[in-house]
């Protein structure tokens, strides 16, 4: 299997040694060392559903952060980190967002959300290296969160707790990093499982593995090159029109709480009382929902070609309702269909960030090829190619 590199991951894509590093950068450290590592994700289906209380179909893939952490005597955090050779630290009793190393404000949200929640915590020597790419909606900063949780936990001497770890990474990146994110990532990076994606209930937490049955199937993810500049406020902003929706909507469907209550033969009756705007943000919400249940049930049975229509309703259905994509993204898309993938959409927050390919492993050369010689002559932009395999969710070792 080959890889591109993305250029926006400094010091490449193979791990260096961490545990050497871990000495060379700590030589004074004693005591355990902890290795975790948590992957990045790729939504199968199901953008933007998960803050609106409904289902997401992503899969853990083999694109990864790994943390090495050990106590220190006092209240310091020490955070090296191997992709950029750069040093940080915040004091536990002092946490505050960094505007210069913003890198390090994902590691202060994770002891921010454990210490809010009541948990002490020690000072740490922690070293942190990735392969996730930065800022292609592959979910690095939850796969950073993630694996700091299971670090630091372990460390503070608390007992494993999976769902506690989603839903204070999510704590994390919601209130110290700022950003309003759904729980999708937090919970895919820590319960992924190997070959399968995984059906997610976003109100309940319960979840169901779907094996990925698609014999000689790659899942191929291509990054845009179109960074996800005005990802976070857009996103706020479709959130709020979210909450506006179903505040109009409760007017005629008093039993509401979240577009999740709002079934798509509900809705055709009463969606001529909302504004254009709020209707089609509503419109994309409540019928991604019901295709996530459709792809789920196409991935469980192997059914190629209803995932390749669920996939295409999907994308106009962000691109024409949501309005999250952007032409370059509109246009990988056709050119993926054109190539061999027999399924194509948008993946993640959207604003750029990268497309999930369903192609035939036999095509897959061919597709990056003629991909790589014709997007960029539509678009003036460089695409990048992942070919991923679903993995396990975080884990944790002990290097000694
Ligand atoms: C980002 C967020 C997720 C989810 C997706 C859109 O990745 O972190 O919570 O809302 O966008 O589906």
């Amino acid at each position: 299997m080959t890889r591109r590199t993305s250029a926006a991951i400094p010091n490449g894509d193979v791990m260096p040694d961490l545990e050497a590093l871990f000495h060379e950068v700590f030589p004074r450290g004693r005591g355990e060392i902890v290795a975790t590592r948590a992957p990045g994700r790729v939504n199968l289906i199901g953008e933007h559903t998960d803050y609106n209380e409904g289902f997401v179909l992503p899969v853990a893939v083999d694109r990864e952060v790994h943390v090495l952490a050990q106590r220190r005597p006092d209240d310091r955090v020490v955070v090296y980190s191997a992709n950029f050779s750069r040093r940080a630290t915040f004091e536990l009793d002092a946490l505050g967002l960094s505007a210069r190393q913003s890198w390090i404000n994902y590691p202060q949200g994770v002891a921010d959300a454990l210490q809010r929640a009541g948990h002490h915590l020690p000072g740490m020597n922690v070293i942190l290296w990735g392969n996730v790419p930065l800022g292609a909606g592959m979910s690095s900063s939850a796969a950073v969160e993630i694996a700091c949780m299971l670090a630091f936990r372990h460390l503070a001497g608390l007992l494993p707790d999976a769902r506690a770890d989603i839903i204070l990474a999510q704590r994390a990146e919601n209130s110290f990093v700022g950003v309003q994110t759904g729980i999708m990532d937090q919970f895919i990076s820590r319960l992924g499982r190997e070959g399968h994606a995984l059906l997610l209930d976003c109100r309940s937490l319960d979840y169901w593995p779907i094996p990925m049955v698609l014999p000689d199937i790659e899942l191929c993810v291509v990054h845009s090159g179109v960074p996800r500049g005005l990802a976070s406020s857009e996103y706020n902003k479709r959130r709020e029109e979210c909450a506006e929706g179903v505040a109009l909507l409760q007017a005629y469907l008093p039993h509401i709480t979240a577009l999740r209550d709002v079934s798509l033969g509900e809705f055709a009756l009463v969606e001529h009382h909302l504004p254009d705007v709020i209707r089609r943000r509503c419109r994309h919400v409540i019928s991604e929902d019901a295709r996530v249940g459709a792809a789920a049930e196409a991935l469980r049975r192997g059914d190629l070609k209803t995932l390749g229509v669920l996939f295409a309703q999907s994308h106009a259905s962000m691109r024409d309702d949501y309005e999250i994509t952007v032409a370059a993204v509109d246009t990988l898309v056709e050119l993926a269909r054109a190539h061999g993938a027999r399924a194509s959409r948008m993946t993640g927050g959207g604003f750029g960030g990268c497309t999930i390919n369903l192609v035939p492993s036999m095509h897959v050369d061919a597709f990056e090829h003629a991909i790589s010689l014709e997007y960029p002559a539509l678009t003036g932009c460089t695409p990048v190619f992942y070919r991923c395999r679903a993995v396990d969710g975080a884990g944790l070792a002990l290097v000694s």
